[in-house]
Parts: C-alpha cells; sequence; structure tokens
C-alpha cells in the first residue's frame, strides 16, 4: 500500500513520488493551505494540501479539510524541500516535506481521550485502557523496538553458544520460588489444579537430568505477589541452565552476554570483569543485598566502639550478638535544616528504625564544641574519635546512626543510603553492574521457628557433605548468585544440588518430610536418582533489564500489555466473572459474588 514509511522521507527523495500511510498526528490550517503532521512507525513527515496545486481535484482538498487526529490514510505526492526559514531540524524529517496530490481516508477515528503525544501526561490506567493509543507514542514505541532488540541479541549470543530454545509448560505443578500460585481448575480432574508456573527452575533442571546441556527460554512466569514498580503478576524471565559446570563459569559466560547486549543494543560498554561482593560484605557496606553503587555513600561499622558508652541506645545493641551499630556520613549534609532530618527519621521509621540519631561536623577542629548534635554528651572520646575517623568526617558533614537488630539497621540505614543519594543529587552517571555472591543458604524463620531457603530448595551448599549442612545450617553458605545493576537485582541463579542425598537433606531442614517431598517434586527427586549430572544456571529478569536500559520509571513502561498495581487490565478486563455454567462445568462455586467491575477500574 505504501512505498516508504513516513519517518523515512529525508532530503534523498526530494523529487520523488512517495505513497504513505499513516496516522494523522496534525492538522493544521494556514492561510487556505493545510498542513498535516503524518505518522507511523518510524515517524513524522509534513503533508502540504495547497489548494493551487490541486486545481481540477478540489475534492482532494475537502477531503483534507475533513482529516481529523488520529484519522488513518494513505496519500501520495511528491517531496520537495521546504521553504528557506520553514526546516524543523527537530525532525529527521524537517527539511523536506510531501506535496500531496491525492488522498485515501482507510479509516475514520473518534476523538482520542487523550493527545496521541509523548508530552502528555495521561493518568496510568486510561492509558492502559486505550493501550493502542497510548503505544502510538513514539516513547512507548521506542521502549517496544528497544526490548526486541534486546530479546534479539541475547537469542544470538545464546544460539551461537550452542544453547537450545525449549519450551516448558504453563499447567504445570506448584513451583516453589517463594510466591503464592496463579491456579486453574481442571475440570477433567475435578478438585484439581494446575499451577502456572512461577518459573521453569524444575523442567530446566529435568532437561539437564535429560541431557540437553545447554537450555535456554525466554519465559513467561507467573507469582500472585504484592505489586510494586519493578513487579508484576506475569514477567519475562530469560532462563538458562547448563551441565557440567561450576559458578564461575556460569557467571563469566552471563556477563559476557549482559555486556555483549549493552555493547551492541545501547553502544555501552560495562566493566569487565563484573566486580564481585560477598552477600556479607553488602549488607556491612550498603545495608542491603541489592546494592547501588552510583551512590558513593557506605555504612560505617561501629558495634565495637559503643560497647561501653553511657547511651542505652547505642551500647545495647553493641553488645547484643545479633545488634548493630552503624554511621552513615552525608557529605554537606551539616546544611540539612531540621525539617529535613525529621523527614528522615520518619523515613527510617517506616523501615522499622526506633529513631534516626546524627551529629553535625560544623567544625572537627573544634572538637565537642565544633559539633552539634542530641547525643554527643553520651560519647566518650574514645567513641567520639571512632565516629570521625572512621565517617572520615569533614567539616560541613552530617552522620547518621542506626542502632537496633542487625536486620532493623541495615534495611533503615541501607534504604536511607539511596534516598540521600537521590535527594542530595549523589547519583553518578552509568552503569555498575555487581555480582552478590556467597549467601547464606537458608535464613531463620523466628515465628515459623524453621529454616528457610534464601534462594529457592534445589540451589546447593558450598559443602559438599550432608551431615557437615545439617549439623550446622546457619553457618552454610550457598552456590547462588545475584546480578545487580543500579540497584535493581536483575538477575539469579545457582549452581544446583545433583545428589538425591543432599536434595533430600536440604528438604528436610525445611521442614518438608519424605512424604511431602514425593507428592511435590518426586519427579525431581527421582531424576536426580537416574544419573543427574552437576548443573546450574540463571534466570533473568528480562523486564527489569529492558526497563533498565530504556531508563524508564517502571516495568510496566516496557511491557506492552501490563497488569495496574492491582493485578487488573484495564484494556480487556480481566480478571472478570465467568458464566455460572463455565464454573459447574468446574465445579466451583465463588463464595463471594463477584465484584461487578471485574478488572476494568473505572477511569
Ligand atoms: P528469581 O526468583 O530470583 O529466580 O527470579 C529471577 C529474576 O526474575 C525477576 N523477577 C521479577 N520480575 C518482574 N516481576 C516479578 N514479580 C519478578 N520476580 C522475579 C528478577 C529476578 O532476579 N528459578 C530461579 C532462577 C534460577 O535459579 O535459575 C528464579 O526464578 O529480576
Ligand atoms: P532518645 O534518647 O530516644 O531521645 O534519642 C536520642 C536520639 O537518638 C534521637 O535523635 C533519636 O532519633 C535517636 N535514636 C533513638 N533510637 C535510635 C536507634 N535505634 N538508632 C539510631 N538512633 C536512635
Amino acid at each position: 500500500m505504501r512505498t516508504h514509511y513516513c519517518g523515512q522521507i529525508d532530503a534523498s527523495l526530494v523529487g520523488e513520488e512517495v505513497t504513505l500511510c499513516g496516522w494523522v498526528h496534525r492538522r493544521r490550517d494556514h492561510g487556505g493551505i493545510l498542513f498535516v503532521d503524518l505518522r507511523d512507525r518510524e515517524g513524522l513527515v509534513q503533508v502540504v494540501f495547497d489548494p493551487q496545486a490541486l486545481t481540477g481535484r478540489p475534492e482532494v482538498f475537502r477531503a483534507a479539510e475533513r482529516l481529523r487526529s488520529e484519522y488513518v490514510v494513505r496519500l501520495t505526492g511528491r517531496v520537495r524541500r521546504r521553504p528557506e526559514g520553514t526546516e524543523n531540524p527537530a525532525l529527521p524529517t524537517g527539511e523536506v516535506e510531501v506535496l500531496a496530490a491525492s488522498l485515501e481516508v482507510l479509516n475514520r477515528a473518534e476523538v482520542p481521550p487523550f493527545p496521541v503525544e509523548d508530552e502528555s501526561e495521561v493518568h496510568e490506567d486510561l492509558r492502559l485502557r486505550h493501550r493502542y493509543l497510548d503505544l502510538r507514542r513514539p516513547t512507548m514505541q521506542r521502549r517496544l523496538r528497544l526490548r526486541a532488540q534486546v530479546t534479539r541479541s541475547l537469542r544470538r549470543f545464546l544460539d551461537e553458544r550452542g544453547f537450545l530454545d525449549i519450551e516448558t509448560p504453563v499447567l504445570t505443578k506448584s513451583t516453589p520460588e517463594g510466591a503464592r500460585d496463579f491456579l486453574v481448575p481442571a475440570r477433567l480432574h475435578p478438585g484439581c489444579f494446575y499451577a502456572l508456573p512461577q518459573s521453569p527452575q524444575l523442567f530446566k533442571q529435568i532437561l539437564m537430568a535429560a541431557g540437553l546441556d545447554r537450555y535456554y527460554q525466554i519465559a513467561r512466569c507467573f507469582r500472585d505477589e504484592d505489586l510494586r514498580a519493578d513487579r508484576q503478576p506475569e514477567f519475562t524471565q530469560l532462563d538458562v541452565e547448563m551441565s557440567f559446570v561450576d559458578e564461575g563459569q556460569v557467571m563469566t559466560l552471563m556477563e559476557d552476554m549482559i555486556r555483549e547486549l549493552f555493547a551492541e543494543v545501547l553502544g555501552v560498554e560495562l566493566p569487565a570483569p563484573f566486580p564481585r561482593l560477598t552477600h556479607a560484605e553488602a549488607l556491612e557496606r550498603y545495608g542491603l543485598d541489592r546494592p547501588d553503587l552510583r551512590i558513593p555513600l557506605e555504612l560505617v561499622e561501629l558495634k565495637d566502639a559503643m560497647a561501653g558508652v553511657d547511651f542505652q541506645v547505642f551500647s545495647g545493641p553493641a553488645r547484643d550478638p545479633r545488634g548493630r551499630v552503624a554511621a552513615l556520613r552525608v557529605p554537606g549534609g551539616a546544611a540539612l535544616t531540621r525539617k529535613e532530618i525529621d523527614g528522615y527519621t520518619a523515613f527510617v521509621g517506616r523501615h522499622g528504625a526506633k529513631g534516626l540519631a546524627y551529629i553535625k561536623v560544623n567544625e572537627r577542629a573544634r572538637g565537642r564544641e565544633g559539633l552539634q548534635s542530641p547525643i554527643v554528651k553520651f560519647l566518650d572520646d574514645a567513641a567520639l574519635e571512632a565516629v570521625l575517623g572512621r565517617t572520615g568526617a569533614r567539616d560541613g558533614d552530617l552522620i547518621f546512626f542506626g542502632a537496633d537488630r542487625a536486620e532493623v539497621v541495615n534495611e533503615a540505614l541501607g534504604a536511607l543510603r539511596v534516598r540521600l543519594g537521590h535527594d542530595r543529587g549523589l547519583v553518578e552517571e552509568g552503569w555498575r553492574p555487581v555480582w552478590i555472591v556467597d549467601f547464606p543458604m537458608f535464613e531463620r524463620d523466628e515465628e515459623a521457628g524453621r529454616w528457610v531457603a534464601l534462594h529457592h530448595p534445589f540451589t546447593a551448599p558450598q559443602v559438599e557433605d550432608p551431615e557437615a549442612l545439617v549439623r550446622d545450617p546457619g553457618a552454610a553458605r550457598s552456590r547462588a548468585y545475584d546480578l545487580v545493576l543500579n540497584g535493581t537485582e536483575v538477575g539469579g541463579g545457582s549452581i544446583r544440588i545433583h545428589r538425591p542425598e543432599m536434595q533430600e537433606a536440604v528438604l528436610g531442614l525445611l521442614g518438608i518430610g519424605p512424604e511431602e517431598a514425593r507428592g511435590k517434586f518426586g519427579f525431581l527427586l527421582e531424576a536426580l536418582r537416574h544419573g543427574c549430572p552437576p548443573h546450574g544456571g540463571i534466570a533473568f529478569g528480562l523486564d527489569r533489564l529492558v526497563m533498565l536500559m530504556a531508563g524508564a520509571p517502571s516495568i510496566r513502561e516496557v511491557i506492552a500489555f501490563p497488569k495496574t498495581q492491582s493485578g487488573a487490565c484495564p484494556l480487556t478486563g480481566a480478571p472478570d466473572a465467568v458464566a455460572a455454567e463455565q464454573l459447574r462445568e468446574l465445579g466451583l462455586r465463588p463464595r463471594r459474588p463477584p465484584a461487578a467491575e471485574g478488572g476494568r477500574e473505572e477511569a
């Protein structure tokens, strides 16, 4: 139907006749001459309807007068240079215009509920409800195009290295990735349900047991969890598994893949190799296991210096084996107002901290006189020297303190560090990938009084002997690794357990007895007993990776049809009530009548 895309028309085509198809972006009337910006996937071009040039075809001009925003048209015309002084350097097609000779309206359009322009601020529900309009916007088109470039690059890398793209089921059995399952009733098995996979974890391990050696899949995963900017109930992983490898090999290969991806798609050179941090070091220095290394602030340990001070808020946690006392120096922070400090105190309060002690360092040379703080009076000289010395405080700085159970201090100061980094404009430009390694195998769930797996129950411990693991599970480290990029966890994986004895020991520690284990993952345990090779892998959150690469504020911005924060799809109205007949067939009866609107919230 067309000879060119609108966005491709440039000076090299001057004098040529072109046929274009697209949407009316804007129509302007300039003293009897009509200007129409015609838009398609590739961009905008200016089309001119001039009555003088259309003598003999007045119907073309009349049709152009009736054009409205978002009408779909096909037109033919000759490309010409724009008159001197009317060029638009902001547009790639801005040197030229198309003098229209014919016009065909392929479809009309109602007045759009919002302008199809990047500049218009539109409520997200409205955007999602009319996603076909929203996706016409250049930014959204760019994001989806970037996403396609990303998957193309990743596939190419893996294809070239002998990885096989293998699909795994979506109607399956519960996979333990720690979230709630989405369930699908099985009509042919009344009372039974399929679970949608939280990840292809067990299947990819079975593929290794089956000798496929190198697998990948761009896999849809489903997790019924509370949603945030970087979480969706269905999301996409680049899922990878390899046999006869150790963690170093997996990490090196995956790094190469990410480096090639950034070079190819963004023209960005990432460091080689990526730095590695142990989980313990990440917590100690950044308070969390997904540190944003673009922020040049670090927590400073003070526990050993505070045991003897006359300030219970500090000495208590300092003497508690599970406590922590730490400081965070804010360069130039002495300028913070009382109100700002109160704001940060409230902020850490939302992260569980009971307070936020601080010292303003006005003039260090003047000793205590030069410090301004509600707590200096409680600190002896040695403690104060430790604070100033270890933080490297300079005149004009402020030092914040956290003292509590280590988890509370880490959570509060870790979040505060990120918040301060953004508030104070300290976030450096660029890309800072980091591997986090040496995770603990287990975490203690104090309420339930049991161990829970930090990654998933198929992750191998660093010890080879199941008995050694069972003797001291709290001390065990795993062979897991996470890839963190600019403070976002973009991927995680591990070397897996490939021997049945170790798998049974780990499941036992997690309180999953032999019977339950057989019921839930008997098929995996059996596969391990039939000659399963050592293997390991990783999964990347594709949406998160693309979000970061696109500089988008949320993964919803890089998913064509995402769900809202409440898990609804305003476009289709999912989730929705179903016919009573469908429920009867499935042997289901709802205990509550469905909400009238289903997933279609009034926008
Ligand atoms: P994990 O649960 O860490 O590991 O998931 C891997 C990566 O997937 C992304 N991700 C999400 N993205 C969007 N929305 C969500 N709700 C969501 N949940 C996770 C993250 C995360 O790093 N089977 C293991 C992988 C393995 O061991 O090989 C797994 O799924 O970026
Ligand atoms: P208080 O003795 O409760 O008045 O606290 C004195 C100072 O210590 C105040 O600035 C509090 O914000 C701060 N503070 C109280 N509890 C903690 C804590 N757990 N960690 C850090 N600072 C705290």
